[in-house]
């Protein structure tokens, strides 16, 4: 495979696992680097803490899931999982099939798109926003929301946010209270409204347990899916041959976004906390330390992928951690393949080929993906 952009990263990373397979940076977090331990850290989430806050307990929020231990973790998770149950997404698959194809007309206007924009954030958006039973007009607000939010997440989770995040959490709470005593009233067929209803022997969500959802599910769901969407075009750049073969054969479709979300890993690296003194890799690494198992990095290991930095579109297995592992693993892995696939297969049947504009590669590195992606699209005719 031809490493276009920031072939440095994975230059970095490969010298990681080698050499540095557990790795602290003067004051940073320890990095994990092989998939064998990344894997180890996100499984044993008695030894490895998900509760990284370092907002004194007295000034805390109600806890989100995926920053939680059990109990709590079990708890939320539980009375969640049940709204997502793959019979639940896979009805969406219509209504992501019918937006997509929307956008791909609108694209069609012009030879040239910037891809962030045209697709790759307005379609998890709409997902989101429709799970949330979020109202038609208000789709822009919630988008801005989003993207205020999530741009400040670092100085969230270290409980200092810019006023301008503070006042986006404000307005998006206040919204969705608005919505959540809506749907008590009246009932709807969405994901907010199934929350509100479900009952399990752990009780019902409280009000703000149901707006720490909404939150979580803006931060881990929007941009990591638009992450997705543009690692796949980012794979037709760089293999023209894959687009090809698709339109060939488009049951490689599943394993295709596999060994993308392989490849181009948008959820990269994740965040632990110690709970007490514990060896990795013949490392000791003390209690209380912040930990980062680097995702990306160990979705190129060669001791368990074979030709890791090759792009193998019918790669199986693919035991990548793109989705997490372990209690925490991804709630949303179902529907981001399904809007993955549902984007791969719209893009082969309505394009010849999608190509990065120059400069275009340098925007690829970061947490959920490139912030805008200009590209020059050959329509099929
Ligand atoms: C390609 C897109 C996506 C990727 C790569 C991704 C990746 C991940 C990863 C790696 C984790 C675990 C993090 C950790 O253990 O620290 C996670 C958790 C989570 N994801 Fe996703 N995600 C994606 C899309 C989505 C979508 C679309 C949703 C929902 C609409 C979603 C909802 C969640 C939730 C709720 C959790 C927390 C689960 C828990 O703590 O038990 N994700 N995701």
């Amino acid at each position: 495979m031809s490493d276009t952009t920031q072939p440095d990263i994975y230059e970095t990373y490969r010298d990681q696992r080698a050499n540095r397979p557990v790795y602290k940076e003067p004051d940073g977090a320890w990095q994990v680097a092989r998939h064998k331990d990344v894997q180890q850290v996100l499984k044993d989430n008695a030894t490895y803490s998900s509760d990284v806050s370092l907002v004194p307990e007295e000034e805390r929020t109600t806890p989100s899931m995926l920053f939680s231990d059990p109990p709590i973790h079990n708890r939320l998770r539980k009375l969640v999982s049940y709204a997502f149950k793959p019979g639940h997404i896979e009805s969406q698959r219509r209504l992501i099939e019918q937006r997509c194809e929307d956008l791909m007309q609108a694209m069609k206007q012009s030879e040239e798109a910037e891809l962030v924009e045209a697709l790759a954030a307005p379609l998890p958006v709409t997902v989101i926003a429709y799970m949330l039973g979020v109202e038609d007009g208000d789709i822009r607000k919630f988008k801005e929301w989003s993207d205020t939010i999530f741009s400040n997440i670092g100085e969230i989770l270290l409980a200092n946010p810019s006023p301008e995040a503070s006042a986006a959490s404000e307005q998006m709470d206040k919204y969705f209270l608005g919505r959540i005593a809506a749907l008590r009233d009246t009932p709807r067929d969405n994901l907010l409204s199934r929350l509100i209803a479900t009952e399990t022997e752990d009780g019902k969500l409280s009000n703000e347990e149901l707006l720490s959802f909404c939150r979580l599910l803006l931060i881990a769901g929007n941009e990591t899916t638009t992450g997705l969407i543009t690692g796949i075009v980012r794979v037709f750049n760089d293999m023209p041959d894959t687009f090809a073969e698709l339109k060939d054969n488009p049951a490689l479709i599943p394993t295709f976004v596999e060994e993308t979300l392989r490849v181009h890993s948008p959820f990269s690296v994740t965040i632990r906390k110690t709970t007490r003194d514990v060896e990795v890799a013949g490392v000791t690494i003390p209690a209380n330390e912040m930990l980062l198992p680097m995702i990306a990095c160990a979705n190129r290991d060669e001791s368990v992928f074979d030709e890791p930095e090759k792009f193998k579109i019918d790669r199986n297995p693919n035991p990548h951690l793109a989705f997490g592992f372990g209690i925490h693993n991804c709630l949303g892995a179902h529907l981001a393949r399904l809007e993955g696939q549902i984007v791969a297969a719209s893009m082969i049947k309505h394009m010849n080929g999608i190509k990065l504009k120059p400069g275009s590669e340098n925007e690829f590195g970061q947490l959920g993906g490139p912030s805008t992606l200009n590209v020059a699209i050959e329509w099929a005719t």
